[in-house]
């Protein structure tokens, strides 16, 4: 069965964002002109998916604002004859199906995906993390692994290597064979290890394709001390039953809910922003030079 379907969980606090967070959510914060999950959206589009759901919370209303029609605003710019810019907008309500479900609690990536159940109804599916940008102009992140997943029928992580100083921020994968040049059969996975218990350093990052039965796997997740209802364990039970592959993504990456990740994304997509990347490339210099 083909990959048709994405769900992008959007509703979680932006702890490590705040007090931006507080009012504006990360998954909007602006990468010049251009919100972080528009970016993500255009790479499931470009990965072949055809309906997405986006996991909000009561307080992100933003996000299905930006994603809606904007009549006011089209016939503003309509009385400007700025038509280019009426394009512009309206594209970006028509770039998929696009459907919202609320999240009411922040409980932990597993129960905000759990909330896509329905929608997947069954099939297999793909998630995309609503604050990583993953860049491949060639060859779309999410497809990487989808290209995987046609292959072999199996659940695939996407991953990226990660020096020994940042194992302790992600999802490590073990692995169990090297099957292609970029495709592991994974053994386990272990959260924010220690360097001395890595079990590698390929970080699971925000690309994922899955069978539907992580649903059954998920629903058996207790909650963690902190409250939440975590992704990793369900895909360590899923293990036990089935084979799961990581892809090795090839694609440059910016984490959007840390700072740096952020300002990273900023300078780069300035850099190639027809509008102001020669004064951009100018200030940068001068600042260089103090
Ligand atoms: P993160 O763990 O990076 O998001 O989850 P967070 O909890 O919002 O961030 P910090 O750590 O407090 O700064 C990855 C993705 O999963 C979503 C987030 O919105 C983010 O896009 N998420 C997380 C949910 O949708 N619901 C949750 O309960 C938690």
């Amino acid at each position: 069965m083909k990959v048709r379907k994405a769900i992008i969980p959007a509703a979680g606090l932006g702890t490590r964002f705040l007090p931006i967070t507080k009012s504006v959510p990360k998954e909007m914060l602006p990468i010049i002109d251009k919100p972080t999950i528009q970016f993500i959206v255009e790479d499931a589009v470009k990965s072949g998916i055809e309906d997405i759901l986006i996991i909000i919370s009561s307080s992100k209303s933003s996000i299905l604002n930006y994603f809606d029609y904007s009549f006011q605003l089209e016939e503003n710019l309509k009385n400007k004859s700025k038509f280019k810019d009426i394009y512009k907008i309206k594209e970006i309500a028509d770039i998929a199906n696009v459907q919202f479900i609320i999240q009411k609690k922040p409980l932990g990536l597993g129960d905000a995906i759990m909330m896509g159940k329905n929608f997947v109804n069954n099939e297999p599916f793909a998630i995309l993390l609503g604050d990583d940008i993953l860049i491949n102009d060639h060859n779309p992140t999410l497809k990487q692994c989808i290209d995987i997943y046609n292959r072999t029928k199996s659940s695939v992580l996407g991953v990226q290597y990660v020096n020994d100083s940042d194992v302790n921020k992600y999802g490590i994968i073990g692995i169990k064979k090297n099957i292609l040049n970029s495709v592991f059969e994974v053994s386990s996975v272990i959260e924010k290890p220690s360097i001395k218990d890595k079990p590698s350093n390929y970080a699971i990052i925000g690309r994922y394709v899955f069978n539907p039965e992580i649903f059954d796997e998920i629903s058996k997740v207790n909650v963690d001390s902190t409250g939440e209802i975590q992704l990793t364990p369900a895909i360590n039970s899923l293990l036990s039953k089935q084979k799961v592959y990581s892809k090795n993504i090839e694609g440059k990456r910016y984490d959007i809910g840390s700072k740096l990740g952020f300002i990273k994304a900023v300078i780069d997509f300035g850099m190639d922003h027809d509008e102001i990347k020669h004064e951009l490339k100018e200030y940068l210099k001068s600042i260089n030079d103090i």
